[in-house]
């Protein structure tokens, strides 16, 4: 299944989102967030989280009576505003001169600005949450927000350490990508009104498949082109980040000095486009891939309990997508 398909029994949720987005960004009265925000909005995205926002809420109720569908909306867009603000710090962080296909906000308008405008981001999304008058989903979303700043910290704090472990490395993702993934599903089964064993059944689905997407991402970072990607590929080796591809691959591999200097040459091309062949011809990429499969087989069968519906039909989909992703 496509995204579009998959999106599709939440379409019209998807559009309230684009438009909560939008207006909270146009309201802010200042020139620079409308201008930069509008490029931002423009350039586009998956929107990921906010489907996991609406799907999840969509398969745990029949129909939603209009206030709780608003407060969906709203939690759904302040999710998303909070992964924006975490992009463009992501970007100055990672040294990242282009995403969706165009030059990041660090490489158009600098690094100051960068910062400033992912910290309005940050605010605006925590303002709507607060807004859908719920702890539980400001909770989730604050804790969610926290993890992901530990899990970048750690990343920075372990480049270049070829020792590191897969359970580090699936720390690190869990913390930077995976928990919003959960805080997202959790938020639409809360903000829908419902408490019940389903968050904790949505939560296990959104952590797996955070850490599938996060893999996947990493092997495209190797494997895929700027064409497919909308972003350079090699930003994890230039920056000395060993992502489980690595590691496979280092693991795999009898010969680990010729793979040791490989990755020392973070700046030549060369040493990147054999890495990327080593990858793909040691078994590394199918080991990886197996990963993969491994975590969105974890997310499907969290989603057991739950009645079918098109939006369960949908999350399970999702998963299914994660492997697939990965293509040379
Ligand atoms: C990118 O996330 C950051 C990672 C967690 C790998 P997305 O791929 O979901 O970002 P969009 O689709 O560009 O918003
Ligand atoms: C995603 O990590 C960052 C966050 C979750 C904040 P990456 O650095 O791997 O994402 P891309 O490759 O830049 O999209
Ligand atoms: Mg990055
Ligand atoms: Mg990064």
């Amino acid at each position: 299944m496509n995204l579009k398909d998959i999106y599709k029994p939440v379409q019209r949720e998807m559009f309230a989102v684009e438009r909560t987005i939008g207006e909270k960004i146009s309201s802010s009265g200042n020139g620079t967030v409308v201008k930069v925000g509008g490029y931002l909005l423009r350039s586009g995205g998956k929107r990921l989280r906010p489907a996991l926002v609406t799907l999840s809420a969509g398969a745990v109720t029949a129909k939603n009576p209009a206030s709780v569908s608003k407060k969906i909306i709203k939690a759904a867009a302040a999710i998303e505003l909070v992964h924006m603000a975490s992009l463009i710090h992501d970007d100055v962080v990672d040294h990242s001169s282009i995403r969706h296909n165009k030059p990041t906000i660090n490489a158009k308008w600098g690094a100051e600005l960068a910062l400033v405008l992912g910290d309005y981001l940050y605010a605006i999304g925590f303002d709507l949450m607060a807004s859908c008058d719920n702890s539980g989903v400001l909770e989730a979303l604050s804790q969610a927000s926290r993890m992901m700043c530990e899990g970048e910290l750690v990343q920075v704090a372990e480049r270049d350490n070829l020792g590191l472990l897969k359970e580090q490395y699936i720390k690190i993702v869990k913390n930077k990508t995976a928990n919003l993934f959960a805080a997202s599903c959790q938020a639409g089964v809360m903000a829908a009104g419902r408490m019940s064993k389903e968050k904790g059944m949505l939560k296990d689905y959104g952590l797996n498949l955070g850490i599938a997407f996060q893999i996947a991402d990493d092997s495209m970072d190797i494997i895929g082109t700027f064409k497919e990607l909308g972003k350079l590929p090699g930003a994890d080796f230039k920056m000395g980040e060993l992502t489980l591809p690595f590691l496979n691959l280092i693991s795999l591999l009898r010969d680990k000095k010729k793979i040791y200097k490989l990755l020392a040459q973070k700046d030549s091309l060369a040493a990147f486009g054999e890495i990327r062949r080593i990858f793909i011809t040691s078994g590394a990429l199918d080991k990886t891939r197996e990963d993969v499969a491994y975590y969105a087989d974890k997310a499907k069968n969290s989603l057991r309990g739950l009645k079918n519906s098109a939006c369960k039909t949908s999350l399970s989909a999702l998963a299914d997508r994660m492997v697939q992703r990965i293509k040379v």
